[in-house]
C-alpha cells in the first residue's frame, strides 16, 4: 500500500481526496516535481527545491515550505513507505496547488492555501553504463505544439500528453520535438542530448524547453569530470539525422540510449560508447550533484 502527504497528513493514497473547486483540477494551476531517491538518498535534491521554488514564483504562489521542511516531508513519506519493495528506487512527485477557492474564477483569488500532495512510486535501480541493462527508447519526431511556458514545471501538461500520444500512435515511446524553425526543443517528458564525431550538444535552455535536473547534473559533470566536449546550442533536425548517439534525459530514466527514429536506426542501433561513459559518470556522481 503507497503511503501519500496531502496538506500535512500521511495516509493510504486511496484515501488521499481533494476538493473538485482546487484550482490544480479546474485549471492545473499548480506546479509539481519529480525527485529522484535510492536508498532513502536524493538526487539533486537542492537544484529540484530550487527549480520548485521559482516556478511557483514564476506563478505568483509562495512557496509553503522551506528546503529543511520539504526535506523532513519527503524524508517521512519515503520512511512511511518502507515496506515497500525498493529493491530499484523510489521517485517522489510533489504536487503544489494554488488550493480551493468557492468560486471557479480564472483571476487569482486573494488569500486561499496552497494544496500540498505527494506520493511515492518505484524507480528502476541504476544500470551502472551496463549496455545490456539499458532501457532503449523508438522515438518518433513531431512539430513541438505546446505553449510559450515550457520552462515552468506546470501541472498543465496536456500538450505533452497529446505529443507522448502522437508518439504512442505511431507505436514509438517517446516523441523528439522540434520549433518552427525544425530545431530541436526536448521531448514529451524528456530533454535530449545529440553525440556527433565525439561531441556532446544539447539544445539550450529557453521557454520551449523545461531546464531539466538531470540536463543540468549531466552538463556539469562532463564538464568537470570528462575530456568530452558538451554544447548547448541550437540542434537542428540535420544534427538529429545524422548523429552517432541520441539520448534523452530525466529524473525517472537517468540517461537512456535513443536507437531508432522514426523508424531509422541511430547509429549502430544500439547503446553506443559516448552513452555509457555518460551514465558510468552519472552514477558516480549522481549523489553530489
Ligand atoms: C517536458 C520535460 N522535459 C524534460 C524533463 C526532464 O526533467 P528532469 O531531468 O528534471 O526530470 C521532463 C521530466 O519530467 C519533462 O517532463
Amino acid at each position: 500500500m503507497t503511503i501519500a502527504y496531502l496538506n500535512g497528513d500521511y495516509l493510504p493514497l486511496e484515501q488521499a481526496s481533494i476538493s473538485p473547486m482546487d484550482r490544480g483540477f479546474l485549471f492545473g494551476d499548480g506546479i509539481y516535481e519529480v525527485i529522484p531517491s535510492y536508498g532513502g538518498r536524493f538526487v539533486g535534491f537542492d537544484r529540484h527545491f530550487d527549480r520548485l521554488t521559482a516556478g511557483l514564483s514564476s506563478i505568483s504562489l509562495k512557496s509553503p515550505f522551506s528546503a529543511v521542511a520539504l526535506k523532513n516531508l519527503l524524508e517521512e513519506l519515503i520512511n512511511a513507505n518502507a515496506t515497500l519493495d525498493t529493491s530499484g528506487g523510489l521517485g517522489l512527485y510533489l504536487q503544489v496547488t494554488r488550493g480551493t477557492s468557492p468560486k471557479r474564477n480564472h483571476q487569482f483569488p486573494n488569500s486561499i492555501t496552497p494544496t500540498v500532495f505527494a506520493f511515492t512510486f518505484d524507480i528502476p535501480p541504476p544500470i551502472a553504463g551496463n549496455v545490456d541493462k539499458a532501457h532503449t527508447f523508438s522515438v518518433v519526431t513531431g512539430r513541438d505544439l505546446r505553449w510559450q511556458r515550457c520552462n515552468i514545471k506546470s501541472v498543465s501538461l496536456l500538450g505533452n500528453v497529446l505529443h507522448m500520444m502522437e508518439g504512442v500512435a505511431e507505436g514509438a515511446e517517446e516523441i523528439l520535438l522540434f520549433n518552427e524553425r525544425d530545431e530541436l526543443t526536448e521531448a514529451s517528458t524528456s530533454n535530449v542530448f545529440i553525440v556527433r564525431d565525439g561531441s556532446i550538444r544539447t539544445p539550450n535552455l529557453d521557454h520551449q524547453k523545461l531546464g531539466g535536473i538531470t540536463r543540468n547534473m549531466l552538463v556539469d559533470m562532463l564538464r568537470k569530470h570528462s575530456t568530452l566536449s558538451v554544447i548547448e546550442g541550437t540542434v537542428s533536425r540535420a544534427d538529429v539525422s545524422s548523429a552517432d548517439e541520441v539520448w534523452l534525459t530525466s529524473s525517472t530514466k537517468e540517461i537512456s540510449p535513443v536507437v531508432q527514429i522514426d523508424g531509422e536506426l541511430v547509429g549502430a542501433g544500439r547503446p553506443g560508447p559516448v552513452w555509457s561513459e555518460a551514465q558510468t559518470l552519472f552514477d558516480r556522481y549522481r549523489f553530489d550533484y
